[in-house]
Formats: C-alpha cells, structure tokens, sequence
C-alpha cells in the first residue's frame, strides 16, 4: 500500500474485544461473567452439536457457576422462522446472554435475536431496502436485546465481529440485511482448535469468502487507510495459508492464520465496505441456495478482470501481497499478474467451476441480473469500475456460466 495522499477523512468503528488463540474457548464462562451473564445460551446448530463441538463452552460455562442451556435449532440458511423459534428458546430459559457458536449462519440469527429481543416490531422492518439508492431501512435498532459472545467456527464471513445479520425471507425469496453497532458481538472468541472440523469444501468456500472481502474492500473508493493496511496484509496472509489449511485441516498454524484472517477482515470491510462480487454472490445465494463463498470465488476473477482498468495500482499491491515479483515491471504487467494470482489460488483449492457446472440455469441467471441491476447504485458509486448499463451486469453473469 502506497499512500500518495493522507488529505482525506475517514470514520473507522472498531469491536469491543478479540480474544484469539487456540484453547481460548475455555474462556467463555470467564468472559460471560465479566458480562453479567448468570444464564447464557449456546445457539449452535444440529451438526456442531452432535460432533460435540459445543463440549467446551459448555464445560467453561458450567465451571464458571453459570446455568448454561444449549439451543442446536440454527439452519444451515436462518430464515425470519428460525430465528423467532431462537428467541422463543432464549425467553422460555430465562436467558440472559447470547453465546453464538458456529458458522456465520450461527452468528448472525444471534444478531437477529438480539434485535428482537430488545426491539419493537417485525425483523423485516429493520431490513434494508437494497432497492434503488436509498437502503435505509423503515425502523432503526434503538437497543440491545442481549450481550452475544461470538465464537466462529469457520474461518470466512467474519461476522463474529460485524454489525451485520442476514436472515432469509422465504415469502420474498430474499435475504434481509439488519445492521447497526449495537448487533456487534460484544466479545470474539477465536480459537482455531474449533476450525479443524471443517472439511475440505468448507475450508475452500469459507476462505475465499474471506478473500474476496479483503480484495473489495481494498478495492473500494474511499480514503480508509486503516481498513486497507488490515486488508492487504490479510491478502497475503490468506494467499500463503488457505492452500495450507484447504490441504491438511489438521494444520493449527494454517487454522490461525486463516481465522485471523477472516476475523480482521471482518473489521476492515465493516469500516471499508464491499464492491459488486457481494452484489452477486447475494443474489446468487438467494436464488440458487449455492454457498455464499463458493458463488465468490467463481466470480472474483471476472469482478476483477472488468473492474482492471479502474484499478491498477491496487491490483499491483495485490500481486505484490500475493508474492508475485514486481520489481521492475509496468503497473499494468504487476496488475495482470495479480489477477492471475487470484485465479491460480482458487483453482489451488478446486473453485474452478462455473455456474453452470452447479446447476444454475439461464432463467435464473435473468432474474440476478435484473436484481443485481436494480441494486447497484450505492456499490457502484464505490467501486473502480461501477456498472453503467444491464448489459454489463450480464457481461459478468455470462463469462462466469
Ligand atoms: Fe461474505
């Protein structure tokens, strides 16, 4: 990253508290307490549950003197049902905390129980339109329904310290986004020991979701110098370590590498914000159910080959994160090898399909491009190169079929 120019301002939020390491899981109870909870509640999902990955929470809670109950009734995609049923579970315990163990599934139907368990109305009142240029959504999150402990399973969304949650509508067919400071997670634990389930697939998905984030919020047009310096170096972190822990999940080191990444990421796209590879990758989600990390890594290099022109010298830096050498070489010639670095690395951990590979027919791919097109506005305003007309949306959609 070359700064030429510090004239600019920026606002920049930062979470409450990070605890990382592997066996910090055994500090929840600690940290539950130092919160004022007396009766937290784990929110998990079945699988989590099942393999036992819930065990030392549980453990730490209980040894702490806090009555602790487990609620494993996440869904692998929350939808506004699931996340009222959570909050039937929190209110019929007596709960007082929220202990959100999991993917970023997990982490934010949290979010979402907390919003209503503090808030007035229906949770899609707070949704953002994402309609045309305005999102501000009808009702603002005025209060916090419960403290959430966030403890990530898997090494990607970075919602573990964002103020985000998506949660599917399945009358509209839309995921709904609520996002205010007061949804953030209170505490992050991050112990990579809880990473080392994922299977290979996971690994892939979750981290290039990861990356992605990293590269459009290093992309994004905006004077935010601290988002970029954590979303460089977390390029770079993610390009030497991702193959390692797609190869050997067993590997704690690559484990750690990537969990930092995700969950730094996490806090520099909260501040930087997000190009159009999100924009599809939304949508995508909404209409095929596909991962959402999956639908990312298939498009980054065709997000990145339209937006070239825009940004040269930031690909250039992304090359050079990605340890291309670019000593001596043309802007241009560095910017290309970044791209194609980018392209390398997903073939590496075998996100080398296309939609159609996965069963994405051409009907739906109508329906993104209208959605994607109808949404554009506000991260078109953002990104090198923003979206001018529905073919260029299209454009993308097709060399990504
Ligand atoms: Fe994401």
């Amino acid at each position: 990253m070359d700064m030429t120019n510090w004239s600019g301002d920026f606002e920049f939020r930062s979470p409450a508290r990070i605890i990382f390491g592997a066996g910090t899981v055994e500090r929840v109870g600690e940290v539950a307490k130092s919160l004022g909870s007396k009766a937290p509640l784990i929110v998990t999902d079945p699988i989590l549950h099942e393999i036992g990955l819930t065990e030392g929470a549980e453990k730490s809670l209980t040894e702490a003197g806090l009555n602790v109950e487990v609620f494993s009734g996440i869904a692998t995609e929350p939808t506004l049902a699931s996340v009222e049923t959570a909050v039937e579970a929190f209110r019929a315990g007596d709960r007082d905390l929220i202990v959100a163990l999991g993917g970023g599934s997990t982490i934010d139907s949290s979010k979402s129980m907390s919003l209503l368990l503090g808030n007035e109305g229906k949770l899609t009142e707070y949704h953002q339109s994402r309609v045309g240029t305005d999102w501000t959504p009808p009702r603002r999150v005025e209060n916090r329904g419960a403290h959430i402990i966030s403890v990530p399973t898997t090494a990607g969304t970075g919602s573990e310290v964002t103020a985000g949650s998506g949660v599917f509508n399945p009358d509209t067919g839309i995921k709904g986004w609520a996002g205010d400071p007061i949804l953030r997670p209170s505490v992050a634990i991050c112990d990579p020991v809880l990473n080392a389930s994922m299977p290979p697939n996971v690994t892939a998905d979750t981290g290039a979701d990861a990356l992605s984030q990293a590269m459009e919020c290093y992309l994004v047009n905006r004077f935010k110098p601290t988002a970029d310096t954590l979303a460089i170096k977390a390029i770079e972190v993610i390009g030497k370590y991702l193959p390692k822990a797609f190869a050997n999940g067993q590997d704690i080191d690559a484990r750690s590498a990537m969990l930092w990444s995700a969950t730094t990421v996490g806090v520099a796209f909260g501040n930087g914000g997000l190009i159009h590879n999100h924009t599809y990758s939304e949508v995508l989600g909404d209409v095929t159910h596909l991962p959402h990390g999956r639908l990312l890594g298939i498009m980054l290099p065709f997000i990145l080959d339209f937006n070239f022109v825009g940004c040269q010298e930031k690909l250039a830096d992304i090359a050079r994160a990605l340890g291309e050498n670019v000593d001596g070489i043309s802007t241009r010639h560095a910017a290309e090898k970044g791209v194609a670095a980018v392209r390398r690395l997903m073939a590496d951990i075998e996100i080398d399909d296309k939609l159609s590979d996965r069963g994405v027919t051409e009907e739906q791919i109508q329906t993104v491009a209208e959605r994607v097109w109808a949404q554009h506005g506000p991260r078109s305003a953002l990104s090198p190169r923003g979206f001018r007309t529905f073919d260029d949306v299209m454009g993308l959609l097709r060399q990504a079929y």
